[in-house]
C-alpha cells in the first residue's frame, strides 16, 4: 500500500500503546503518537519515515527560527457512521503546499511523498479518528528550513513533517462577532498572503488580541492598500448572502485560496444559489446589512468548517447586526459539506478519497 513510507517498529509500538482520547475533544491539543518525517538536503529528499511523536532538536542558528521560512497545510481525516477513513480533496492541499513552497523559496515536495505521508498517518492512526459528526483527525503537513546558518538566503536543507490530532470544533461558539480591522494589515499585493506560511498568522496575532479585548471573536481583514475591500479572516475565508446571492471576495495575491471556500462555491451552486466572486467593499456590505439586504454572513475553513457571523463592529462602538446567526444558507451549506466529507452524501465530484487502514 505504501512504497515510500517506512514505518519504524518504535512507531508501531507507540500506536499499540496509545488510547484514543475520550470525551469532548478540543482542536489540535492531543496528538496521535506518531509523526512522519523526511529531510531534504543536497537537492534530494531522504527517506520518508513514521516515527514516535516527540520533540525535535534544532541548533539555535536553524534558519526557520530567525527568518520564518516555513509553510503548512490543514487537512482532515473523517470516520463517522462506520465509514471511512476519508480524506477530502487531498490533491488540493498538495497543490497548495507546493504553491506555498515556491512562494517561500523552498523546494517542492514530490506528490508520492506528500500523499504517502498524509495517507500513512490516517491509515495507521485510523482507530484514533473521532467518530462523532463534526469531529475528525486534523492533519497538519508542514515544512521548514533546517539549514544552520544566520545568513539570509533560501535554505538548502528542509524538514517535511506530518502530525495529526483527533480534534473537535476549531471554533466552539455557535456564531461569532467580527471586528472590522482598520489599523493593521494582514497582507498586501505582492506579499505572501496567498501562501500558507506561519508569518501571515504571526502578523495577525496582535490584532486578534486587541479584537478579543474589545469583545470580538475574529478579525475581518481588509485590503492592505486602501482598507476598503474585504479579504479574509486569517485562517478562514468570508461569504455573505446579499440580495439572495452568495458573495465571496474574488481571490487575489493577498487572500488564501481556501479549499473549503472553493468547495462551498460549487456546493452552493448545486443548492441553486447564485454565487458572485468579486471585490467586496466593506462599506457596501455594511449598507446592505443596514438595508436588510444582507441576511447572513459566515466564515469557512478546513478547521472551522462553516461558522455564522452574528455581528460586525469596530473600535468606535459601531455595530452591524445580522438578522440570522444560524441562517438557512450557512446551515444548508455546512450540512452539505459535512455530509459529503463524512461520506453520507453522494460524491459526484470525486472529492472524497478513501484510505485503506493498516493494523
Ligand atoms: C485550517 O483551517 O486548516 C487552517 O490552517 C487554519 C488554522 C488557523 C487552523
Amino acid at each position: 500500500m505504501f512504497n515510500r513510507l517506512k514505518v519504524t517498529p518504535e512507531a508501531i509500538e507507540a500506536i499499540k500503546n496509545f488510547s484514543a482520547p475520550q470525551g469532548e475533544l478540543v482542536f489540535g491539543k492531543v496528538m496521535v503518537p506518531v509523526m512522519i518525517v523526511s529531510d531534504f538536503d543536497n537537492g534530494e529528499w531522504g527517506p520518508l519515515e513514521m516515527i514516535p511523536y516527540g520533540p525535535i532538536s534544532l541548533d539555535p542558528t536553524t534558519k526557520v527560527l530567525h527568518y520564518g521560512q516555513e509553510i503548512f497545510e490543514g487537512m482532515k481525516g473523517y470516520r463517522t457512521g462506520g465509514k471511512g477513513p476519508f480524506l477530502f480533496r487531498p490533491e488540493q492541499n498538495f497543490n497548495r503546499f507546493n504553491f506555498s513552497a515556491r512562494r517561500m523559496g523552498m523546494p517542492e515536495v514530490p506528490e508520492d511523498l506528500f500523499m504517502e505521508a498524509v495517507k500513512g498517518i490516517t491509515s495507521y492512526c485510523a482507530d484514533f479518528i473521532p467518530k462523532r459528526s463534526g469531529e475528525s483527525l486534523y492533519i497538519r503537513p508542514f515544512m521548514f528550513a533546517t539549514e544552520e546558518h544566520l545568513g539570509i538566503k533560501p535554505a538548502g536543507k528542509m524538514k517535511f513533517m506530518v502530525i495529526a490530532s483527533p480534534s473537535g470544533a476549531y471554533i466552539s461558539a455557535d456564531y461569532v462577532k467580527v471586528k472590522i480591522e482598520k489599523q493593521y494589515t494582514r497582507a498586501c499585493p505582492g506579499g505572501t498572503g496567498n501562501a500558507k506560511t506561519g508569518g501571515n498568522y504571526a502578523g495577525s496575532l496582535l490584532a486578534a488580541v486587541e479584537a478579543n479585548k474589545a469583545g470580538f471573536h475574529q478579525t475581518l481583514w481588509l485590503d492592505g492598500l486602501h482598507k476598503k475591500y474585504i479579504e479574509e479572516l486569517s485562517g478562514m475565508n468570508f461569504f455573505a448572502f446579499v440580495d439572495n446571492k452568495l458573495y465571496t471576495p474574488k481571490l487575489n495575491d493577498s487572500i488564501l485560496d481556501g479549499i473549503t471556500r472553493n468547495s462551498i462555491i460549487q456546493l452552493a451552486k448545486d443548492l441553486g444559489k447564485t454565487v458572485v466572486e468579486e471585490v467586496m467593499e466593506i462599506d457596501w456590505l455594511l449598507q446592505k446589512i443596514n438595508d436588510g439586504a444582507c441576511t447572513e454572513a459566515f466564515m469557512c475553513g478546513t478547521a472551522a468548517i462553516v461558522v455564522p457571523i452574528a455581528e460586525f463592529g469596530d473600535l468606535s462602538g459601531n455595530k452591524w447586526v445580522l438578522p440570522n446567526n444560524n441562517g438557512p444558507v450557512a446551515f444548508s451549506i455546512k450540512e452539505t459539506l459535512l455530509g459529503l466529507q463524512e461520506g453520507r452524501l453522494e460524491d459526484k465530484y470525486g472529492w472524497v478519497v478513501p484510505v485503506e487502514t493498516v493494523h
